[in-house]
């Protein structure tokens, strides 16, 4: 107990005018799907239904990429680069004045904190829609050739962690580049896509040119298998990746994929401890763990391991654990139940291999799906802690002696999204990151985001970049077949 408690602070719902049905997204207005088939999009820090959603099926996902189709060859791929690009300044402008509401959108059918979603999600899918508007009129001068040309008709499927920042990651350089997009959202988190379909009317964005349609993996499997799509772009797990792979090897279909990871996070006996401290916990319990590039597995120089652990144990404690809708809270909801009993069977298996499991005494509400922060030390890198991805709160904890061994133990992971180091040492620093195998490498910071930088894996990351202009290029013809 501390001499200060914190009052509540909680948002208000107020300003999210979600609606019972939702239909799906197709050729600029909402349909319901042909077999009227809909499915049910949770709160997960409560349990409560928040809206049914349309469930496509083969023959929607037909509909919308023919749809696509109609508005790529008509109108969008006619259009002056300019007039394309206004209009994704108009989507951007128009995201950054609902920011609120689809801040409180974001955390009511996630379970993230507002605070997250407000100051993280929101802010950069609305960045991600700036940048691109202006590559827009600017591809030529790129060094994409004197006439780059769009690839057609792009399907997209992201996932439910940054539910609306992965559409902007999607959406916003498809259709600068000059494509036009079928795009599926994950089951669990439909509605801020939904609320996209709005902006998307609301911009005057012709017809067509985005469509949305819902539902799950089957769902997304219709969109990748269906014949008329010039390109996939997909984020999720790298075994769906690997399914999605198969499907297209025989196709000229193109693909980027976004997939797991499993990022070791660097900390040298002469790094800046407070510093690396904070640096450890945005970068495991950042958006309760449910993030691709995660530092999930912590590797301490051995000398100062003891000391590390002891303040982060310490400042572990003074995470807030609750309603996501609260401003005060830093570790919101677990996604869905599903995801709950993933990051619990994994776990599980930390403590039967022998590791040691240390958590801050936090209560966890009644309703929903929580996991607590937690830390395994005594890891090796045989245990399954060690080498799959969580995908949630839970810390694996190594340590090394000489930076060789470091860089070693962090390369030898089937992953390579990324990486951390901590060190005072600028040489160091530029030493360890050319050799870690790992698509973006953070030094002396972690978990940050910009829309002009690349972001992408190495061995069973992925295939391709999104952001800058190399994920611009993943969206040209003449560039895109060096992601396939
Ligand atoms: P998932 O990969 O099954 O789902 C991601 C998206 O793909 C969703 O929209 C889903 O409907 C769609 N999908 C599923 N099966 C498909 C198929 N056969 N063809 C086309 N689309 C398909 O991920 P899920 O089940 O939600 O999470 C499972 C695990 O995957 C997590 O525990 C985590 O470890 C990992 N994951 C990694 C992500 C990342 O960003 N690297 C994001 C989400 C999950
Ligand atoms: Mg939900």
């Amino acid at each position: 107990m501390s001499d200060f408690e914190y009052a509540n602070a909680p948002e208000s719902k107020a300003i999210a005018n979600i609606a019972p049905n939702y239909g799906l997204f197709i050729g600029g207005k909402f349909v319901d799907p042909k077999k009227g088939k809909s499915f049910s999009t949770i709160n997960p820090a409560t349990e409560e239904l928040l809206s049914k959603v349309g469930y496509g099926d083969k023959s929607d996902i037909d509909a919308a990429v023919r749809s696509a189709r109609a508005a790529y060859t008509k109108i969008w791929s006619k259009m002056p680069a300019k007039e394309r690009g206004k209009y994704l300044y108009r989507i951007a402008r128009i995201m950054q004045e609902r920011a609120r509401e689809f801040a409180v959108v974001e955390t009511l059918d996630n379970g993230k904190p507002i605070r997250e979603s407000r100051d993280t999600d929101i802010p950069l899918a609305a960045a991600h829609f700036f940048y691109h508007a202006g590559w827009a009129d600017k591809l030529e001068y790129a060094g994409f050739g004197s006439k780059p040309k769009p690839l057609g008709v792009v399907g997209q499927i992201i996932p439910w962690n940054f539910p609306l920042l992965m559409l902007a990651w999607k959406i916003a350089p498809a259709l600068a580049a000059g494509n036009t997009v079928v795009l599926k959202p994950a089951e669990t988190t439909p509605l801020t896509a939904l609320l996209f379909a709005e902006v998307c009317q609301q911009a005057g964005l012709p017809d067509g040119v985005v469509n949305i349609v819902t539902g799950d993996g089957i769902t997304g499997a219709a969109l990748v298998n269906h014949p008329d799509i010039n390109k996939v772009a997909f984020t999720g797990s790298t075994e769906v990746g690997k399914a999605i792979a198969r499907s297209i090897s025989a196709t000229k279909k193109s693909a980027t994929l976004e997939l797991g990871g499993k990022a070791a996070n660097l900390v040298f006996e002469d790094a800046a401890i407070d510093e690396a401290v904070e640096g450890i916990i945005n970068g495991i319990f950042f958006n309760q763990g449910h993030v691709c590039c995660a530092g999930s597995r912590l590797i301490i120089q051995e000398n100062v391991a003891d000391e590390v652990l002891e303040k982060l144990k310490k400042r572990m404690s003074l995470i807030r654990v609750g309603d996501p809708m609260d401003k005060n809270t830093d570790l919101g909801a677990i996604n869905s139940k599903e995801q709950l009993n993933k990051i619990e069977e994994i776990s599980k298996t930390g403590d039967a291999e022998g590791a040691n499991r240390w958590s801050p005494d936090v209560k966890l509400p009644t309703k929903g799906f929580w996991y607590p922060p937690t830390i395994f030390t005594g890891v090796t890198q045989s245990h399954r802690i060690a080498r799959e991805e969580i995908f949630g709160p839970v810390l694996s904890v190594l340590t090394f002696r000489t930076p060789s061994e470091a860089i070693e133990k962090a390369n030898n992971t089937m992953y390579g999204l990324s990486a951390g180091i901590w060190s005072d040492k600028g040489a160091k620093v530029l030493w360890a990151a050319k050799q870690l195998k790992a698509g973006v490498i953070w030094s002396n910071t972690f978990n940050k985001f910009d829309p002009a930088s690349p972001f992408g894996g190495y061995k069973e990351s992925g295939w391709g970049r999104e952001g800058g202009r190399h994920g611009l290029a993943g969206y040209l013809a003449s560039e895109a077949k060096v992601n396939k």
